[in-house]
């Protein structure tokens, strides 16, 4: 329990809950009594019991067949009251519903466990079954050993372990092979038609379907979609790993006749990837194999306890069908009049359909997908239609996004409406597609004339703010295009608002550009004939993805992919998945995300298992850089993009190598640590101390100058902690003078510009940050934000509202929505609000706002694995107010700038008064003072 009084404030009473509240000696008490106790002595009483709220297994909410074989868990403890903890918990699972809330905890009790951990906790049961499905709940005991009800059920299934366990084969329909010259023309084949009618006689008492494709697919049963997902069974390197799907199809299966279906198009197995047409590689498609084809069972559980498996084979029928046209980059078209209707019901004549072609397993292992699949996450409706042309209608959704257009049409059959999408228009209001380069990006649907047909390409997307819609008979109403948004992870982790409207537009963009391109593998941009999982933009930018997302199952499948593409001799390459065959793919500051993602997801979500997982690999990446090395230093080498995007200024590629290099071997040290290899670790630490010796010898002056003496230079040496102590505050100091000396301005590209803002926040030169965070002049994000832009651009100057520089600008090579830029995301949130963690998974929270006069106030929020963490802190004339909350079972370090710390306020309270605070560290400026869970203010003058 408890002693609560100290800092108690009426203000804050529930009254509600007081009849709840007891003594320490345990007597209740009544109302009136407690009042006066209350009024005259300290008593003792209990806050309520914590709740706990989002149960997650593997990171995932109820998730459907997974194979991990010892699962982890997590959950979020919600309590009043101050300093709230967890002191143990109890986990028990069962195998069914009943079972659990009966107390009949037959697969796993962990028994009451006294630990505060409340995530990564592995399940040591028995071992899981195959198609199993498990039901578990948890208990806390908070810090006084008051026990918390149980949560609310959770549970997750086990897909098929065993190869054994699959009995389906790869299924297809022969469309026949490309003719011509691959370079000069487009060979896009039509999607393949599968189905397969069943009877059921009994009572059902569960059904599951497992499901898979080379190529994508999408499921279907007795006439509609399974699951509301896009782009299944994911992008692997498939001749490694093919994932697959699980499905609980129990309410959608009856007694009778039941049809399953499988749509099937080449998706990122057999269609175009990349830029492989536009630079002529060998290969322009079917990277992994030429012919997409299904495989999947279903399993029936009947009441009476048999069982049934529908497997694909033979016996299937298959078909062409509408789909005419389907492929990722260059778009989908749909023949109305071919719709088969009813061909996935039961009722449909397939007598004249075909066999389905057998296709051989790849090599891949079959393995649960361990990702965040494609959903829609938004629907926007046109914000204005244009009609430059004739007949030309524009159809603008208001922000650039990754998605599909949904088109509402009515007229006489076999007429045909083309969608072209762009990113921005041309001078004459018809949108400009050179920026797509080699990607078609192109959708036809040809109408079959009955009534109002509404359309959704199904094995597509683009990368768009407006619609470009030809074949209309008249002006089409505004409802005739909705916008679908889609993307693997939702923008929902964090919040954030500031006095400044142009920052918090950047924020909504940098979301907006996060969503567009977190599409299956972080992308580099979605809509020229790109699309790959480019490392450098992923290093730069994972730290800023995980405050705006949950992007933890995300980075995880990602990191596999990474691992999977990593080459023979130990580099990490440029992009993952990586389908070319191309040797010495690696660059430096692309190659090291192999490095900078794990301790990423150990640093924010403590995942240490993902970090073993990589180990290996990392350990070869570095011997891979030392051989590469000469004293300590690592070169360039491989292909070099430098500081990708900088203005004005260039590093040296050499420069860059050796910073990487040391900041790996940095990172290499904290996660062996983290895993308890102490051996590596002072491995790893003292190859640290070498390079940076050999660094600071080539590379920093005595003046504290870097040799070189670009922005990026100093913002990657300080920031990787390569500089000599006594002279790290002298080049943050020429770092200063030099932005200033460049008009408060960036000349840095995707490597330098977020490391300058971090750079300066480290080294004291917020001020200076904030007026780069607030610059509109070219370079910066600003200029963006002011020239209209609703996403973050590849270039600074991708665009200008002055049409003659834009003739000049390079059409072919710019993105509108590339994420690198956006990597401010991470100053914003580590220094503006001063959310971060002291060591891994944000149980010791860190609260170091940056406050300065350049910005009035700065609101946010970020959902840790924890929970929620607010810092909001606003200034009036001197007047500091920091407003803080940190949820149950982490405490913070709070840093307060004040003139006199002494005189610091929390609520009405001088600080010393408060019990719930201690104070740290008390300087002449700053006080630094812990704090528990709960919500704080504090109140000072600063200078
Ligand atoms: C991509 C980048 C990537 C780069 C390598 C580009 O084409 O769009 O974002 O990192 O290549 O320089």
């Amino acid at each position: 329990m408890e002693c609560f009084l100290p800092f108690f404030r009426f203000d804050k009473i529930n009254f509600c809950k007081m009849k709840r509240y007891t003594l320490s000696i345990g007597a209740e008490i009544k109302l009136p009594l407690l009042i006066a106790l209350l009024l005259t002595s300290q008593i003792c009483f209990a806050d309520e019991p914590l709740s706990i709220k989002n149960l997650r297994t593997e990171y995932h909410e109820n998730p459907s067949g997974i194979d991990v074989e010892k699962p982890r868990f997590s959950w979020t403890l919600e309590g009043d009251g101050r300093n709230r903890s967890q002191s143990g918990y109890q986990i028990v699972v069962a195998s069914s519903t009943q079972k659990l809330n009966a107390g009949d905890w037959d697969i796993w009790d962990s028994g009451k466990v006294n630990s505060d951990r409340t995530n990564q906790i592995v399940y040591e049961g028995s071992s899981l079954q195959s198609g199993s499905k498990y039901f578990w709940k948890v208990k806390t005991w908070d810090e006084t050993g008051v026990a918390s009800g149980w949560s609310a059920e959770a549970n997750w299934s086990m897909g098929l372990l065993n190869f054994s366990d699959w009995n389906g084969k790869f299924i297809g329909l022969d469309v026949g092979h490309q003719t011509g010259n691959k370079y000069d023309s487009l060979y896009l084949p039509p999607a393949r038609y599968l189905r397969k009618s069943f009877n059921i006689q009994k009572k059902i008492k569960k059904a599951t379907a497992y499901t898979t494709a080379l190529g994508l697919y999408e499921l279907r049963l007795n006439g509609s979609k399974v699951g509301e997902y896009y782009f299944l069974p994911g992008w692997t390197d498939y001749n490694k790993r093919v994932y697959y799907q699980t499905f609980d199809i129990t309410k959608e299966l009856k007694v009778g006749e039941n049809v399953v279906g499988a749509v099937v198009a080449d998706g990122w197995y057999s269609g175009y990837i990349g830029y492989a047409l536009l630079v002529r590689l060998d290969k322009v498609r079917g990277f992994y194999g030429e012919n997409p084809s299904f495989m999947g069972q279903i399993l029936i559980e009947y009441e009476d306890g048999s069982k049934e498996v529908i497997v694909s084979d033979t016996s299937w029928k298959a078909n062409q069908g509408a789909i005419r046209e389907a492929d990722i980059l260059m778009g989908e078209s749909h023949d109305a009049r071919l719709n088969n209707s009813g061909w996935d019901a039961p009722g449909f004549d397939d007598n004249s359909w075909k066999r389905p072609k057998i296709y051989t397993h790849p090599n891949g292992r079959l393995q649960a997908y361990p990702g965040s699949l494609i959903e829609e996450r938004e629907r926007l409706i046109s914000k204005k239609v244009t009609e430059p042309k004739p007949g030309t209608y524009v159809f603008d959704l208001g922000k650039n996004i990754a998605g599909i257009a949904e088109l509402k049409v009515q007229g006489p059959k076999g007429t045909s409406i083309e969608l072209k999408y762009g990113e921005i228009l041309n001078a004459d209001g018809t949108v400009l597609t050179e920026n797509l380069r080699r990607a078609r990006a192109t959708d036809t649907y040809i109408l079959n004339g009955e009534g109002t047909e509404v359309w959704q390409p199904k094995f597509t997307y683009h990368g768009f703010q407006y619609v470009q819609v030809t074949g209309f008979s008249s002006k089409p109403d505004v409802d005739a295009i909705t916008g679908i948004v889609m993307s693997s992870i939702e923008t929902n982790a964090s919040s954030f608002s500031s006095s400044s409207n142009m920052n918090n537009i950047l924020f909504e963009n940098i979301k907006t550009t996060q969503s567009a391109n977190f599409f299956e593998v972080p992308t580099d941009c979605p809509q020229r004939d790109e699309r790959l999982g480019w490392t450098g933009d992923a290093q730069t930018y994972c730290r800023s993805a995980t405050y705006n997302s949950d992007a933890s199952a995300f980075f995880t499948k990602f990191l596999i992919d990474l691992d999977d593409a990593q080459r023979w001799y130990g580099a990490y390459p440029n992009f993952a998945p990586f389908p070319y065959s191309r040797p010495n793919q690696y660059a430096p500051a692309w190659m090291d995300a192999g490095v900078i993602i794990p301790y990423n997801m150990y640093k924010v979500y403590g995942d240490t298992r993902i970090v073993e997982y990589m180990y290996p690999g990392m350990q070869k990446f570095m011997e891979f850089q030392a051989d590469a090395s000469t004293d300590y230093l690592r070169p360039g080498g491989g292909n070099n993009w430098g500081d990708w995007l900088s203005v004005n200024e260039k590093t040296s590629h050499d420069y860059i190598g050796s910073s990487f290099y040391g900041y790996d071997a940095d990172l290499m040290a904290q996660m062996a640590k983290a895993l308890g290899k102490n051996d590596d670790y002072e491995k790893y630490k003292s190859l640290f101390e070498n390079i940076k010796k050999a660094f600071s010898k080539k590379y920093i002056l005595e003046n504290g100058y870097t040799t070189e003496d670009t922005q990026t230079t100093y913002a990657l040496a300080l920031y990787f902690n390569l500089y000599p102590e006594e002279l790290a505050q002298k080049g943050a100091d020429r770092l200063a003078e030099k932005i200033r000396l460049n008009g408060n301005k960036f000349s840095t590209g995707f490597l330098g510009t977020k490391h300058v803002m971090l750079a300066l926040s480290k080294y004291g030169h917020d001020d200076l940050s904030y007026k780069l965070f607030q610059q509109t002049e070219y370079p910066s994000w600003g200029y963006s934000v002011v020239n209209g832009s609703t996403s973050i651009w590849e270039r600074w100057n991708s665009y200008t509202k002055d049409a003659d520089e834009n003739s000049s600008l390079n059409s072919a090579m710019n993105s509108f929505s590339h994420y690198a830029f956006g990597s401010v995301a991470e100053w914003m949130f580590i220094h503006g609000l001063g959310i971060d963690t002291e060591d891994a998974g944000f149980r010791n929270i860190i609260i170091k706002p940056a406050v300065s006069k350049e910005i009035g106030f700065m609101k946010g929020s970020y959902d840790c694995i924890n929970g929620t963490i607010a810092s909001n802190w606003e200034l009036k004339g001197n007047k500091l107010t920091m407003k803080v909350f940190v949820p149950v079972n982490t405490q913070a370090k709070v840093y307060i700038p004040s003139a006199k710390p002494s005189a610091i306020k929390e609520g009405k309270l001088n600080l010393s008064k408060v019990d719930a605070v201690k104070i740290l560290e008390s300087g002449s400026e700053e006080m630094v003072v812990q704090i528990g869970s709960g919500d704080y203010t504090f109140t000072t003058i600063i200078n």
